[in-house]
């Protein structure tokens, strides 16, 4: 019996779409992959969602049976998402960083995974993530350099916010000083180059 295709999600938040280097770097780890995965992508820019407020959370906290046609169409736009996480078998996100942080289009999305009783629950010993662990991997792309530093707001909240939904399994490739003259950003994709080769070594291991 031939086993089904696995499935890599693909999901950019570049506002340079394809130019980012972020996007860039994706598409390099994709060419390493062995072949045989099936690619779904999410445009996070292009395609972006609205910031989360409280038509859709309060959609959400409706039973399924008594939500009215509006709240049915805003808790699609949630249950999408998950679906297309939870059908992956591994999951590739861009991360520029823009302002400190990661962009806006990046957690709004993120906005859409954590769902209670869904992605995540709260116990006694404290949240546990409801999702299926599975490979994740961050492209941390930046002009500057933070990595291992106080002002790495990023590293610190993927961990968080993805270990919170269950996934833990997660993996980053970072370009840092790509706006720091030619040669760091040239030696900043060599090293990517590197780190890449690595991880999806693992991945296909
Ligand atoms: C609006 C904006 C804000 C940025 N803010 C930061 C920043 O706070 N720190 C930093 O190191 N680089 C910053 N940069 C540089 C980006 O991190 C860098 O250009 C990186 O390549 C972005 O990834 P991308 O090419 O995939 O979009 C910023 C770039 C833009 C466009």
């Amino acid at each position: 019996m031939k086993s089904a295709m696995k499935k890599v999600l693909v999901v950019n938040s570049s506002v340079s779409g394809e130019k980012g280097q972020s996007s860039q770097l994706i598409e390099q780890f994709i060419q390493a992959l062995p072949a045989g995965f099936a690619r779904e992508d999410v445009d996070l820019a292009a395609d972006a969602y609205p910031h989360l407020a409280m038509p859709e959370l309060a959609a959400w906290m409706t039973p399924v049976a008594d939500r009215s046609a509006e709240q049915q169409a805003l808790a699609a736009i949630s249950d999408q998402a998950i679906a297309a996480v939870e059908s992956a078998d591994v999951i590739l996100v861009g991360v520029p960083m823009y302002n400190f942080g990661v962009p806006t289009q990046l957690k709004s999305w993120f906005d859409r995974l954590a769902r209670a009783g869904i992605t995540f629950k709260y116990t006694e010993q404290g949240p546990v993530g409801l999702l299926q662990n599975k490979p994740v991997i961050f492209f941390a792309t930046r002009g500057g350099i933070y990595k291992d530093l106080p002002a790495d707001s990023q590293t610190p909240f993927l961990k968080s916010f993805f270990s919170f939904i269950g996934l833990t399994d997660l993996h980053f490739i970072y370009a840092e000083g790509l706006n720091m003259g030619a040669d760091s950003a040239q030696q900043a994709l060599a090293a990517a180059k590197a780190q890449i080769g690595e991880v999806s070594a693992k991945i296909a291991a």
